[in-house]
């Protein structure tokens, strides 16, 4: 179209003979950037024989132009036709195997959370499980509160790793049947700033995952730990953790105390809104649990579901893209 609107052109200002049949070079450059060098060249041959022969030189005085210079430009759009198809060609392989570049490395970062997450296992298999019970609920209660895909997916991450450094605390401390005893229980409290720090040194690219991490033992009311952070200097997904982790460790057995009813537990946090947890975050959770869309006991199917959906290279994927 722009070639044919180009030869009316060039018809209506006189011929060849005045710049217009210059702007012949743009359809052809463009047959070689959107096609590939093999459609330019025909294209160039194309251009070429509609500014060829029948197109005068001079329309007012009735001038064709010589042969060897109709010919001589059909060289010049072939020629320049199929340089710009070979370099979009050549930028169209450069990009398709930086996409790959970028697909394999995202995919080693979920690789590698995947691992620490492994890892979890291994030290303790309570734990883990725990871990992935808490990840399938914040998934739930992230959603419930409209948070983004890419924040879902770094609290769905955080909540699998929240208790990652507890696999530096001694066992006798870890699964004490009694109370803790004051150092002990800063030891404990230490896990928060290993599991901080193990996240950070795999990559920088998983600060938002640390740092979720870092605030999930952080109270509303600034008496939590590490920092004593309060209300909106938390993140809401670390006040999203701190809910269902709690919930979580209430309902389960532990070597201190027997599994409570969720109906107890909840009864129990409640009286902990706005000082301990964030109340609207809680009164939503509370919601959740009233309908049954959190996951009370274990359900493997369920657990595989969302472990399916968050494998890992997604959010990385997402980012690497918009770098
Ligand atoms: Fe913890």
């Amino acid at each position: 179209m722009l070639a044919l609107s180009v030869t009316a052109l060039v018809y209506a200002t006189g011929g060849t003979k005045y710049v217009y049949v210059q702007l012949m070079y743009l359809p052809v450059l463009l047959s070689g950037l959107l096609f590939n060098a093999r459609v330019a060249f025909w294209f160039g041959i194309l251009a070429g024989l509609m500014m060829g022969p029948l197109m005068p030189l001079e329309v007012a005085e009735n001038i064709y132009q010589p042969t060897e210079a109709w010919l001589f430009r059909i060289l010049f759009f072939c020629l320049n036709g199929v340089c710009a198809g070979a370099v979009s060609g050549l930028l169209r392989h450069r990009i398709r195997l930086l996409e790959k570049v970028k697909t394999e490395i995202a995919m080693t970062y979920g690789r590698t959370l995947r691992a620490l997450v492994v890892l979890i296992g291994e030290r303790d298999d309570e734990t883990a499980d725990h871990c992935e019970q808490v990840a399938y609920n914040a998934v739930c209660l992230g959603e419930a509160l409209a948070l983004s895909d890419e924040r879902i997916e770094v609290l769905y991450w955080s909540a699998l790793l929240h208790d990652l450094g507890k696999v530096g605390i001694p066992e006798a401390i870890l699964n004490k049947p009694g109370p803790l005893t004051p150092e002990e229980r800063l030891e404990m409290q230490r896990h928060v700033d290993i599991g901080y720090r193990v996240i950070l040194q795999a990559s920088s690219e998983f600060a938002p995952i640390a740092d979720v991490v870092a605030g999930h033992h952080e109270r509303m009311d600034g008496t939590g730990y590490p920092k004593g952070l309060r209300a909106e200097q938390i993140l809401i997904e670390s006040r999203i953790l701190s809910v269902i982790d709690v919930f979580e460790a209430l309902t389960s057995v532990r070597p201190y105390h027997q599994a409570m009813t969720p109906e107890a537990a909840l009864l129990m946090m409640q009286k902990e809104s706005g000082r301990q947890f964030d109340a609207r975050v809680l009164e939503t959770f509370m919601g959740l649990l009233r309908r049954g869309e959190v996951m009370t006991t274990q359900d493997v199917a369920a657990l595989e579901r969302v472990k399916d959906r968050y494998h890992g290279d997604g959010l990385f994927l997402s980012k690497l893209k918009n770098a």
